[in-house]
This record gives C-alpha cells, sequence and structure tokens, in this order.
C-alpha cells in the first residue's frame, strides 16, 4: 500500500515521553510528520490549530484521559473528521467498544508492533484522504449541477421568451403595415393639399393653416421616424424567436468580417480605429453568413457605442485553434461593462442605452444565431479599460 503524495502528519498524545521518543522515531523513519502533546488539553489544542491528518491517542493519561479527549475532538466541527487511533496497555473489550462508539478509528494495544501500526496508521490517512477527495469531487459537482442547471432554466426562460416574442411581434407587424402604408398615402395627400393651397391665396395667408403647412412636416417625420423604429424592434424580434436552423454553407468568416466593417463603415469612422488580424490561412465554417455578418455587425456597434466619442480601439482577430475551431476576437477599449450587469448583457431587452438608442435585442440575437452555429460566445470586461467578446465556431474538422 502507498503512502499518499504529500507527506502526512500525525499528532502523538500520550503522558509517557518513552512511548513518544519510540513513536516519533519509528514514524519520522517512515516519513511521516510528528507533532508532539504530553497531556489531553494540550492535544486538543494542537489538532485545532495544525490539524494533523490522524491522531495517535493514549487512553490512561492523568487529568483528561484519551475518552475524554476524543469526545471533545469529535464534538468540533473543525477536528471531527481526523482518524484517531487509540493506544492502549491493557485495554478490555468494553474499553474497546467505549472507544469505537466514542468515534475511534482504530485500537493497538501497548506495547505496539510497529509494523502492525505502520500499517494501521496508513490505512487511516488513506481512507481519510479518500474521503476528502470524495468531498471535495461531490462539491465540484453540485456546483456543476448548479452551473448546469442555472444554463437550463436561462435557456428555458428564453424559449418562453421567444415564443411571446414572435407571438407580440406577429401582433405589432399587422398595425405597423397600415401605419407605414397609410404614412405614404399621407404624404401623398399633403403634396396635393400644398399645392391646391398655393392656388389658393387667401386660404394661405390664414395664420392658422401657415402654422399646419409649417408643422406638418415635421410631425410626418416624426411618425415615420416612430414607426421605423417599431418595425426594427418588430424585425429584431421575428429574429430573436427563430426557430427553424439557419441555412448554411462553407463560408470564409474573414470575408464576413470585411463585410460588416463595410456595413458599419459610416458609424466607426470618426472614433474607432480598427486594428485587424485575420489569418489568412484560415478554414471555412459552415454558417449562414447572413447570420454571422449581423453578429459582427452587433459586437461592431456595441464597441462604438462603448468607445464613444473619444477615440479608440477595436482589434479583430481570427485564428484556427489546435481542436478544430475558427476563434474570433473582438476586443475595443470602450467604457467596459460593470460586474454587476455582466451577466444580464445576453438577455433580451437588457440595455443600458438611453432610451430611444438601444433596444437590448443585440446580443440575445447574438447569442442565439452563435448557439445555432453551436458555437460559443464569451465575454471578458474591465470597467474604465474595455472590453473582449471571444466566438468559437466547429469547422467540422477533426483536429
Ligand atoms: N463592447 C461593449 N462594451 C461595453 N458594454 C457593452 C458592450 N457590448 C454590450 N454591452 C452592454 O450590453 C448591453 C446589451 O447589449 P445589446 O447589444 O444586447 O443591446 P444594446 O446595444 O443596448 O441595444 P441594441 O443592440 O438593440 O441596439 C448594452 O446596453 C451595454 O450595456
Ligand atoms: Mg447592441
Amino acid at each position: 500500500m502507498n503512502l499518499p503524495e504529500t507527506r502526512p502528519l500525525t499528532l502523538i498524545v500520550d503522558d509517557d515521553p518513552l512511548t513518544h521518543k519510540m513513536l516519533s522515531y519509528m514514524l519520522k523513519k517512515d516519513r511521516i510528520g510528528v507533532l508532539e502533546a504530553f497531556s489531553g488539553e494540550e492535544g486538543i489544542q494542537i489538532a485545532k490549530d495544525k490539524l494533523p491528518d490522524l491522531v495517535l491517542l493514549d487512553v490512561m493519561m492523568p487529568e483528561m484521559d484519551g475518552f475524554e479527549v476524543i469526545k471533545r475532538l469529535k464534538a468540533d466541527r473543525k477536528t471531527a473528521e481526523i482518524p484517531i487511533i487509540f493506544l492502549s496497555a491493557k485495554s478490555s473489550p468494553s474499553d474497546r467498544v467505549k472507544g469505537l462508539e466514542l468515534g475511534a478509528s482504530d485500537f493497538v494495544s501497548k506495547p505496539v508492533d510497529q509494523g502492525e501500526l505502520l500499517a494501521r496508521i496508513r490505512t487511516q490517512i488513506k481512507l481519510k484522504r479518500q474521503e476528502e477527495a470524495l468531498r471535495e469531487y461531490t462539491q465540484n459537482l453540485e456546483k456543476m449541477v448548479e452551473s448546469r442547471t442555472r444554463q437550463l432554466i436561462h435557456a428555458d426562460r428564453l424559449a418562453s421568451l421567444g415564443t411571446l416574442s414572435a407571438g407580440i411581434a406577429h401582433e405589432i407587424n399587422n398595425p405597423t403595415t397600415f401605419i407605414t402604408g397609410n404614412l405614404q398615402t399621407l404624404e401623398q395627400f399633403w403634396a396635393k393639399i400644398v399645392d391646391y393651397l398655393s392656388s389658393h391665396p387667401q386660404a394661405a395667408q390664414d395664420v392658422k393653416i401657415q402654422y399646419i403647412i409649417k408643422e406638418f412636416p415635421g410631425m410626418i417625420r416624426s411618425i415615420r421616424a416612430g414607426a421605423d423604429r417599431i418595425s426594427n424592434i418588430v424585425a429584431g424580434l421575428k429574429t430573436f424567436a427563430r426557430k427553424d436552423s439557419p441555412r448554411k454553407a462553407p463560408t470564409q468568416v474573414n470575408e464576413l468580417i470585411e463585410e460588416a466593417l463595410n456595413l458599419t463603415h459610416n458609424r466607426l469612422k470618426y472614433y474607432v480605429n480598427v486594428e485587424k488580424s485575420l489569418a489568412p490561412d484560415l478554414p471555412a465554417i459552415r454558417a449562414n453568413g447572413q447570420h454571422l455578418v449581423q453578429v459582427f455587425v452587433n459586437l461592431m456597434l456595441n464597441s462604438a457605442d462603448a468607445i464613444g466619442d473619444k477615440t479608440g480601439l477595436l482589434k479583430i482577430s481570427s485564428e484556427a485553434t489546435s481542436d478544430g475551431r475558427v476563434r474570433l476576437i473582438f476586443s475595443d477599449s470602450g467604457e467596459g461593462i460593470p460586474p454587476d450587469v455582466i451577466d444580464k448583457i445576453f438577455d433580451p431587452f437588457f440595455t443600458t442605452k438611453p432610451l430611444g438608442q438601444g433596444t437590448g435585442l443585440g446580443l440575445s440575437i447574438t447569442h442565439g444565431i452563435i448557439r445555432d452555429h453551436e458555437g460559443t460566445i464569451d465575454v471578458e470586461s474591465t470597467r474604465g479599460q474595455g472590453t473582449t467578446f471571444t466566438i468559437t465556431l466547429p469547422t467540422g474538422k477533426r483536429p
């Protein structure tokens, strides 16, 4: 039987100096660390302070005997798990039973047989280490289950939101089409009314009519802007609620990044310096190009917003990974994301932008598209320094 890798530590609690000498010589020779206590009280204190892997405990001691020591060690949560081997010169079977009932792991008679004691010590230490490993494993498992459950709840919530969004999008779409349709007719009618008024100077001189002529075009413009905004939100909701898997074809991601940069050029040109590092030999991936362009545009516009009106940097890189994927990194020097909101940024409708500027759908759509491509998207951000989004997408090739 091999001892565990880290050097184990034992605590000898015995009032007899000779036993100490003999035991510590034997243990040290076997590369086992030794702590020594000469009374029950001292033993309890050292056990609490140093948390040894094992206690060798004499039963018969003045003041506080071994039974009392074990009671106290087992009653304290800190020391309760430390295995204890009783050492006793003349133990009756009832003593042994009492010791075991109090939580002793084993019993060895004095004078001790070195081979036997070492074998028993090794067994106890090994058991303790295995228990610790098991406890750690269980805790990790609990954490994994917790995090997976959170993901599932999130996915479930997104799925119900998807269904709800599809319904809302459909309901809003119809009235919006007749608002925009009638607006067009209204604009044409207005042109005719203005023509008519200009041929009737008497009416055109009426102050109220003059006011109407002045204000009307602005009102129509703002109605149109509002209607366009509703249409955009509806389009966003529809994309978010999309259930079908996108049609995919072999695609060069670098080309899509260039396309997205062309689309966002006007928004980026004043304050955002773009630094590209695109791998020339990037393998093609199976993707829906238009959807991925939408992802890249979303990320670029978010970076532009985060950079604001002080000049900043957006670094975009692409590379092949050793496990057969493509990794894309979008890293900006913008304002960063506060830690208390970073968990929410992929939620639909979550936005920190002023009313009317962000729908909060950009990243939830992005997340949906990447998921449709069996990819991953992660974010890291430092407030005041910038934000990095990392996307990986499968190439379908084995590493
Ligand atoms: N690069 C970034 N730097 C700092 N904050 C970001 C960045 N990207 C996203 N965010 C934060 O995440 C929020 C959600 O982003 P998302 O793209 O989903 O919506 P939005 O940009 O607010 O609105 P929309 O995309 O619909 O215009 C943003 O409001 C912003 O607070
Ligand atoms: Mg956005």
